[in-house]
């Protein structure tokens, strides 16, 4: 089977998580579509705020052969930004070709909070009529590991 992992990172978190639940996908070939900001903390921030003023400019390539056509499972991963998944979740949710249908797993990192974004995320992919087969929430103030997302993994390879 196919799986599309796609995921938002500005720290790396959301990425370390993605990378891990990946790890144990025994059951699939994984293709990657990564939103990574980079360069320094100040370069970062002006690319957030071009993205949350849904300027996509700088993924427009990536975005416009956003296609779920050719997998079995699309894994959609997000930090946590004001209670809310970050802009680019909205804008791949709603570029994806094909989405229709498509079994979906959401997840989301955060420090404190989490529980709200992540439903927002289930609820926007199952407006696209997507089905949300599985999604979790990885929350830790400070380092986040990968035992729980390897958990996870387990759990969605059987699925
Ligand atoms: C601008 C901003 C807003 C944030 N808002 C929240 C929040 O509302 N709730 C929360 O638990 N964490 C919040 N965080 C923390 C991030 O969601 C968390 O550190 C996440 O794991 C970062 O993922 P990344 O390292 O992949 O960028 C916020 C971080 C930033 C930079």
């Amino acid at each position: 089977m196919k799986a599309l992992i796609t995921y938002f990172t500005m720290g790396g978190r959301t990425k370390k998580t993605a990378e891990a639940i990946a790890s144990v996908l025994k059951n699939y070939d994984i293709s990657y579509f990564p939103m990574e900001l980079k360069g320094k903390f100040i370069e970062k921030i002006k690319q957030l705020d071009k993205f949350e003023n849904n300027d996509f400019s700088a993924i427009e390539t990536g975005l416009d052969t956003l296609d779920a056509a050719i997998y079995d499972l699309i894994i959609i991963g997000m930090p946590t930004y004001g209670d809310k998944p970050p802009k680019t979740f909205d804008e791949i949710v709603k570029r994806m070709k094909n989405f229709n249908g498509k079994r979906v797993v959401v997840f989301n990192t955060a420090r404190f909070t989490g529980k709200k974004s992540l439903d927002y995320m289930k609820t926007k992919v199952e407006e696209e009529s997507a089905q949300v087969i599985d999604q979790a929430r990885f929350r830790k103030l400070l380092w986040i590991g990968v035992k729980n997302a390897i958990k996870f993994g387990e759990q969605i390879n059987e699925k």
